[in-house]
Order: structure tokens, then C-alpha cells, then sequence
């Protein structure tokens, strides 16, 4: 119980939530592997300012990292017929030639990728603008796997060899061992980062996002951090811009200033 309420404490999950199978015995082993003797030792090693390491492989072992491409394409549809025109436009009325989206708990990096994917077609479009994706994790191990681009299939689904036609731009190539490498060009719009989304003061530097991805993550979230998240994703967020959330998600109760908006077979919420 002290376990789950150091991880609550320190990144807002609720370990009950996340449904892991062999959870306790993996931190069991855990504890094991680092030689302490007990849960006490255990918390005030988690505890001591110089043991960010230790907290690192706590948060690695507890959170869940399941993603795949292309997950819930009608909102990057959404994007790529509604949301990005109309940004694009927005800003050449305003001005500014920079694009910012960020995957916020990005796992193992298929989000990145695929948001990068698309916006990579827009730049014969509108090549006077610059598009950077800033994607964070509290997991530093999935996000050594989003650095490396290397993929096993079950990352990619069917409906990616569809995406890449309409898109007529391939996302990646298949290995000779059977994984999936995505394409070099796309990893330099990504900037991935350790981000810990409990911490709100350390995501000022996400100011002035125009569309954020939170999918899957906010469910394993306790409710008053939920809300205080939500109220740091519009605070965030241009005028105009959108906040997407994983299919069986909602701001329900906690939407803030957003508006709903139904997004063919999806939905986000826009800042007005
Ligand atoms: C189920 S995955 C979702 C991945 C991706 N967004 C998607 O929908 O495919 C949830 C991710 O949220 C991350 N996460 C959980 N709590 C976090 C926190 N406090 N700060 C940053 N990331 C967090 C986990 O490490 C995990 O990689």
C-alpha cells in the first residue's frame, strides 16, 4: 500500500487502475535485485533526492506501454482534413511559420511517428512552416525504444498500409528479421523527452502547443490531478488549438473552456 502511494504521490497514478498482472512480484524482485531488505528502505531510497535512478525503474515497471500506429485514425483524419489546414492558415494570418504538437505520455513513440508521418506530407503544401513534436514519457526504457524507431509487427496494424497509400508516403520498411523500422526523415521531428506529467510546473515548456495527444492515459489518473492536468492542457494550448484523448476517454465533468468536437467516429476538444 505505502508502494502505491509513493507511485500516486509522485506521478498521479492509481496503481489499481493499470491492472498489471505480477505486478507486486515484480517489484518484489525489484527490491530484491537492489538488496534492500524491506518496504521501509525501499521508500526512503524512493524518497532520497539522489535517487532519481530508482524512482526511473519504479515508473518503468509500472506503467503500461501498450500503442501501435495509427491507433484511432478518424482523429488523424481529423487532422489531416480539418485541423491542420485550418492551423496552417491561422498562422500565416498571424505570422508565425512554427507547428507544435506534443504526444504527452507517448510510450514507446508509434504516436510520435505517426503524427509525424502526416505532418511530413504538408511540407511540399506549405513548406515555409516548421513542424516540431515534442513527445514525453515517464517511462525512460519505452522511450529508448521510441528513439531507436525499431518496431515488431504487432505495432503495425492493418490499417498502416492504408494510411501510407492515402498518404502516398510509406511510414517505415520491413526488416529482414520481420520488425518494422520507420523511416529516418521522421525521428527528426521528434524531440523525445522523460516528462512527468504530475509535475504541471515542468510542462511550462510545452506553452503554446497547437494540438495535444493525451490518449490512454489519463484513465489512470486520480480524479483531482485529472482535472488540474486538463486545466494545464488548455492553459497550454493556442487559441484554436486541440486537445485528443484515447477512444473510451472523456473531459466529461472537467472540460474547462474546451469545446467537444465530433471528429467522424472520434472526438477532441478544441480551445475556443
Ligand atoms: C497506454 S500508454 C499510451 C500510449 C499512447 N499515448 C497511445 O495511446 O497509444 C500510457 C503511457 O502513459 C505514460 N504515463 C503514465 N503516467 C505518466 C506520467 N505521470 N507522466 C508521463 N507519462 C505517463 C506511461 O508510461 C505509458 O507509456
Amino acid at each position: 500500500m505505502r508502494i502505491e502511494n509513493f507511485v500516486l504521490n509522485f506521478s498521479g497514478i492509481v496503481m489499481a487502475r493499470l491492472q498489471q498482472k505480477g505486478i507486486h512480484e515484480r517489484i518484489q524482485k525489484h527490491l530484491e535485485r537492489l538488496n534492500v531488505q524491506n518496504v521501509d528502505d525501499y521508500l526512503l531510497l524512493l524518497e532520497s533526492t539522489s535517487s532519481s535512478q530508482v524512482r526511473d525503474e519504479l515508473m518503468s515497471l509500472v506503467t503500461v506501454g501498450e500503442s501501435f500506429f495509427y491507433r484511432n485514425p478518424a482523429q488523424l483524419q481529423y487532422l489531416r482534413q480539418h485541423l491542420l489546414p485550418e492551423l496552417f492558415e491561422r498562422k500565416r494570418a498571424s505570422g508565425s511559420h512554427l507547428l507544435r504538437v506534443w504526444s504527452a505520455g507517448c510510450s514507446t513513440g508509434e504516436e510520435p511517428y505517426s503524427l509525424a508521418h502526416l505532418l511530413s506530407t504538408y511540407a511540399g503544401t506549405y513548406p515555409e512552416y516548421t513542424c516540431s513534436i515534442t513527445a514525453g514519457d515517464i517511462n525512460r526504457l519505452n522511450l529508448q525504444w521510441a528513439e531507436k524507431g525499431i518496431y515488431r509487427r504487432r505495432s503495425v496494424r492493418a490499417q498502416v498500409k492504408e494510411i501510407e497509400q492515402l498518404l502516398g508516403k510509406p511510414l517505415g520498411r520491413d526488416l529482414d528479421d520481420g520488425r518494422f523500422a520507420v523511416d529516418p526523415s521522421l525521428r527528426a521531428l521528434i524531440e523525445f523527452q522523460f516528462q512527468n506529467l504530475h509535475d504541471l510546473e515542468s510542462l511550462k515548456t510545452l506553452w503554446g502547443s497547437d494540438i495535444i495527444f493525451c490518449r490512454n492515459v489519463l484513465i489512470y489518473f486520480e480524479e483531482t490531478f485529472k482535472e488540474r492536468l486538463v486545466q494545464t492542457f488548455f492553459h497550454l494550448l493556442n487559441p484554436g488549438g486541440m486537445l485528443f484523448l484515447g477512444e473510451t476517454e472523456s473531459l466529461s465533468g472537467i472540460e474547462q473552456g474546451f469545446k467537444l468536437v465530433s471528429c467522424g467516429g472520434a472526438y477532441g476538444y478544441r480551445k475556443e
